[in-house]
């Protein structure tokens, strides 16, 4: 399946260069039409209405608008946990609406990483043992999770936090081992629906520069929901806003974040 086409190819002999690396320049998201309707009749909601978006493999999309404006329902969409009213979502050429219950579980959990306002790390377990996670479910060899979950653990800048469990971690570094997490299996697309939503302003900053190095040093295609709009001026290549379901406006930005 197409889904399988967009990992890379070849050996992974370098944990670390490995954690979401990805070549830029491919169209990887084409959004069509796209329509989501909560509800029937008079009740009923348009939650989006008619959206098209194309997104590159290696862009850094932020997704702006109010509450209410659709953005979580076009994360959802895009990450396959919903399926759409009218419309397709395609992904590296595939459309999502194509695949059956199994076809999506291995897109949710190859393709994408997604990151959350609230952090869902496991109380009890250590950094290294939630990053892990997503690779015990896979079946992994103990060893060569290990190794991906500490490199994932040192892309996010945390190799010295491996042991310490989320109670002993601050907000942001909660943060950072929830981006290890959804990397650590080299998904094509990062989505982030509001991540720094639970953070201070300073905490936030370092979260936000954390996805603008991995976007940059690392190729990672990201999304990232936030209705901060100085703060997606600062980290993203492009910015999408939402209002009432629609695009209302698209820019290019230039990113002003060292
Ligand atoms: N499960 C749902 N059932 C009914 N209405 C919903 C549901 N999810 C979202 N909505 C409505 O769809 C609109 C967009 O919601 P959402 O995508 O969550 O906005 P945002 O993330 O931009 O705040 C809102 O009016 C919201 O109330
Ligand atoms: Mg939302």
């Amino acid at each position: 399946m197409a889904a399988k086409e967009l990992r890379r190819q070849g050996p992974k002999a370098d944990p670390v260069s490995n954690v979401g690396s990805h070549h830029g320049g491919m169209r990887l998201v084409e959004i069509r039409g796209l329509v989501r309707r909560y509800g029937e009749g008079h009740a009923a909601v348009e939650a989006l209405a008619d959206v098209d978006l194309s997104i590159e493999a290696g862009e850094f999309v932020a997704l702006l608008g109010r509450s209410g404006s659709g953005k979580s329902t076009l994360l959802n969409l895009l990450s396959g946990l919903d399926s759409p009213t009218a419309g397709s979502v395609r992904i590296g050429g595939e459309d999502l609406a194509g695949l059956d219950p199994d076809g999506l579980a291995h897109y949710r959990s190859t393709q994408i990483g997604i990151v959350f306002q609230s952090f869902h790390l496991l109380p009890g377990r250590t950094a290294l043992a939630n990053v892990e996670m997503p690779l015990v479910l896979d079946g992994e060899p103990r060893e060569e999770r290990r190794d991906r979950a500490a490199a994932a653990l040192a892309a996010v800048g945390l190799s010295d936090r491996v042991s310490h469990r989320p109670s002993e971690l601050s907000g942001g570094e909660q943060q950072r081992v929830a981006i290890a997490r959804a990397l650590v299996r080299d998904p094509a697309l990062l989505v982030c629906d509001e991540p720094t939503g639970n953070l201070d302003s300073t905490t936030a900053d370092g979260v936000t520069e954390l996805l603008l190095t991995l976007n940059r040093e690392r190729g990672v295609t990201i999304v990232l929901v936030t209705h901060d709009e100085a703060l997606a001026r600062r980290c993203a290549s492009r910015i999408v806003v939402l209002e009432d379901g629609r695009i209302v406006r698209e820019e290019a930005t230039e990113r002003v974040m060292s």
